[in-house]
């Protein structure tokens, strides 16, 4: 271009980023990888191809990881960790900031590396992706260092296994093996089959910090070598970033082995920008949330929801800045998109905008865009809330614009999905924007701005977005277990010592209870009672037997009594403290019961009693104090971090302690602001139907407690399987597996405990059981701007 037409036209220039010292490092390696496992760089049996999707030449032969590749590196991450977790949190906070700074060294190697191999533009990788991962190593660094004291009780889970997807290679590679190490754990990690280089280039650079051996292990290869990953009985953790349909796959793999899983999938997030809100930043907003990375983010703002008196200025808006985007490249520093990962995706995006057309979406697309591996960004408008477009993740740079009138219309858009990772919100009034909050069913809010990562703010969805968040505190209590809670499974279930002693046999009391559900008391849908006996065979009285529909009424009436979730801490407390009064008022009474039912004496059945009331009295305690978290990143805002309940929580209870193991699963799920079925003890029910008369006259709202008696892991599976239920909470039974798989259908939260010594407030009260009642909602503001 001479000087004449640059001036007429005011384009840019080239400025391409040089591929030199890319190329040289996959000329080192003759253009072809083995596996890292054990420090050692192992054969590959075969080899697939990884192509630079901009170019469509071939960077490298990948080794093909196998099962039995996968065994070598688990048992080497096993022969490892021992020493890695002695080395003590100042040792591994030697290395994770090693880590960081050879990282930093390598910055420009890996950010063009990640161009070629992903085909993102080379100022994302140069100025977020990599920078991203040099701070998440700093950040867990410090961790590290603080662990003894931030961490007390708690310990490394052992060997972690990640796979990860192929949108941010070498940051979530970051986000899964940077708190991994810190916690103390050895890590197998499996990159995407399309971006293996950085990972590899990662392998080289824990040699270069002299990690020892077998602390990071890297297995490349497809869907069969994660899958070998997965399944492996090695394994105490399973990490995984991508597809929600491999997300489900997984979730059904793990059940009943015991791994613990994290689960970052898919979403389809709102971008809301109301009437009153900076449009022009808004545009700005919208560029970085769906052309970013050419719109393959999992956070991605790919629904628009704009409202009404608005919408055709802000689409003129957005067609004006569409115009100017610039498509190819990814090399050239002036380039916004990149290349599409690969011919699939590229094909995946087209099909899904042609089915938007289809089903009657306006399509905008602006001219220019390159042949190839490359597509325009692209605005479909007019869209139908229930269109395909508007429900499925597309994973390209799509948006997909709907209209609304009123906030209250505005949140049930965006609430409309099956998803939850991430919101944006766009006003200039901060009441509207801090009152939607709260209300969007997302793991990640952002107002006025979109797309803030930091090691700092955990990341991680709603919904079937998955669960577990990455980054920040709650992050490392991911990759940690309690000390105790070992114990208690490497020794089998503790013996429960409040029942040892000899019943007392006392003439039976003859009772029919009914089922609780929407605070009244309900017969069962069966029509049918089961007895209940005493430990010699006498009959105590009759349970209603619930089935499938009496949990559905339960769960309706747990749905319905939503205002309880934005109940203040202070109004909950009190009622809690006035439950606990009132169980104080029958106590003798339970006593009673509990001494008939297990056979235990007078002073063990009392005691029980008496532990409970104060159980209630602790999560009386804590509704007004599980606080959230206020995190500084290195950003011109503020990240609120704050503690939302999940919703409608089923809770099986365990035949152990009847009535103090009841409490103790009830009390911290109400007292965080969920809504709860509860179905007690098989064996000894009759503890928790009594409690029913201590439910009405403690002033908790109807549907905010529910009692469904009955066989206990038939009904557990039923709330597992329910669409309605956020959660299941399964306590001392032999379905886990037939629970957590169940869950994989909706994806949600299970806790699947084993014997809990009830009588100790250390292992059956306190943060752990209120982490498990919660889910951190990060909300970032902006602050000090
Ligand atoms: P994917 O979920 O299949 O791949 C993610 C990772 O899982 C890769 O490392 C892959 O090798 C591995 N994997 C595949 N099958 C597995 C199995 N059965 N067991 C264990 N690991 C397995 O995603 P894919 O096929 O790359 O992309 C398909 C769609 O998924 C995309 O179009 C996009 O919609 C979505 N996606 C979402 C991501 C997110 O961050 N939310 C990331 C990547 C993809």
């Amino acid at each position: 271009m001479n000087v004449q037409t640059a001036f007429q036209t005011m384009d840019y220039g080239v400025a391409p980023e040089a591929p030199a010292h890319a190329d040289a490092w996959l000329k080192r390696h003759e253009g072809t990888f083995g596996l890292f496992i054990g420090g050692q760089w192992c054969a590959a049996a075969s080899h697939f191809d990884s192509i630079n999707p901009a170019t469509d030449k071939k960077l490298a032969s990948i080794g093909d990881g196998t099962a039995a590749d996968v065994d070598a590196a688990v048992k080497a991450a096993r022969a490892a960790q021992p020493l890695w977790a002695k080395l003590g949190g100042h040792g591994r906070a030697r290395f994770l900031y090693a880590l960081a700074r050879l990282v930093q060294k390598h910055a420009r190697l890996f950010a063009v590396i990640e161009t070629m191999d992903n085909g993102k533009p080379i100022r994302e990788t140069r100025d977020i992706d990599i920078p991203l991962v040099v701070r998440h190593f700093y950040h867990h660094a410090g961790w590290a260092q603080l662990i003894d004291s931030e961490f007390a009780d708690h310990e490394p889970l052992g060997v972690v296994g990640q796979v990860i997807p192929w949108n941010f290679p070498l940051l979530m590679l970051a986000w899964k093996i940077a708190p991994a190490l810190a916690a103390g754990n050895t890590v197998v990690l499996k990159p995407a089959e399309d971006t293996s280089l950085t990972a590899l280039l990662f392998a080289e650079i824990c040699e270069e910090a002299g990690l020892p051996q077998g602390v990071v292990n890297i297995v490349t290869g497809a869907g069969e070598t994660g899958k070998a990953v997965v399944e492996h009985p090695g394994i105490d953790k399973i990490a995984f970033t991508g597809s929600t349909e491999v997300g489900r796959l997984i979730r059904i793999a793990t059940a009943g082995t015991g791994k613990k899983l994290t689960l970052e999938l898919g979403g389809k997030s709102p971008f809301i920008v109301f009437e009153d809100a900076d449009l022009d930043a808004a545009v700005e907003g919208a560029v970085d949330a769906i052309w970013f990375n050419q719109g393959q983010v999992c956070c991605a703002g790919s629904r628009l929801l704009v409202q009404e008196s608005v919408a055709e200025k802000l689409y003129a808006k957005l067609r004006a800045r569409m115009e100017t985007l610039r498509v190819g490249d990814p090399l050239d520093k002036n380039t916004d998109i990149g290349a599409i990962v690969s011919p699939k995706q590229r094909a995946q995006i087209d099909g899904l905008v042609k089915k938007g057309v289809a089903e009657g979406a306006t399509l905008f697309q602006p001219k220019g865009c390159p042949e190839g591996c490359f597509y325009p960004p692209t605005l479909l408008s007019g869209v139908e809330p229930a269109s395909t477009v508007a429900q499925v993740e597309i994973f390209g740079p799509v948006l997909v614009a709907m209209t609304f009138r009123t906030p209250a219309e505005a949140v049930q858009l965006a609430n409309n999905t099956r998803y939850g990772l991430a919101a944006s919100i766009w006003s200039e009034n901060i009441n509207v924007a801090l009152d939607l909050a709260p209300k969007v069913k997302a793991g990640v809010v952002w107002v006025n701005c979109t797309n803030q990562f930091d090691a700092s703010a955990g990341f991680g969805g709603y919904r079937e977005s998955g669960f577990g968040r990455e980054g920040g505190r709650e992050g490392m209590y991911e990759y940690l277990k309690r000390k105790h809670a070992a114990k208690v499974a490497k020794t089998g279930p503790a013996r429960e010592t409040l029942h040892a002693e000899a019943a007392t046999e006392l003439a039976p009391i003859d009772r029919t209870a009914k089922l609780f559900i929407g605070g009244k008391q309900a017969r069962p849908d069966s029509g049918y009672s089961r007895a209940i006996l005493s430990p010699s065979g006498a009959q105590l009285g009759l349970v209603g037997d619930g089935n499938r529909k009496d949990i559905r009424n339960a769960v309706e009436a747990a749905a319905k009594a939503e205002s309880w979730a934005s109940t203040s801490g202070h109004a909950r407390a009190q009622i809690l403290y006035y439950c606990a009064e009132n169980l104080s008022a029958r106590a003798d009474e339970f006593a009673k019961r509990l001494r008939k039912m297990t056979g235990a004496s007078s002073a063990v059945a009392s005691r029980e009693v008496d532990a409970s009331i104060r159980r209630l009295f602790t999560y009386a305690a804590w509704a007004d104090k599980f606080d959230g978290a206020i995190h500084d990143p290195p950003l011109r805002g503020v990240v609120l971090a704050m503690n939302e309940p999940l919703g409608v929580i089923g809770i099986a209870c365990p035949d152990e302690a009847p009535l103090l193991g009841f409490v103790s699963l009830m009390a911290p799920a109400v007292a965080m602001g969920n809504r709860v079925v509860m179905i007690p003890s098989e064996r000894h029910p009759l503890a928790a139907t009594d409690f029913y008369q201590v439910l009405e006259t403690s002033d908790f709202p109807d549907g905010v407690v529910n009692i469904v008696t009955g066989t206990r892991d038939a009904l557990a599976l039923v709330l597992a399987e329910h669409g309605n239920v956020d959660a299941v909470w399964y306590f001392g039974g032999s379905a886990v597996q037939k629970i957590e798989s169940a869950s994989a259908g909706d994806l949600k939260r299970t806790w699947c405990a084993g014997a809990v010594p009830w009588a100790d407030p250390h292992e059956s009260e306190g943060r752990h059981f209120l982490r498990h009642a919660t889910q951190v909602k990060n909300i970032w503001i902006p602050y000090g701007a």
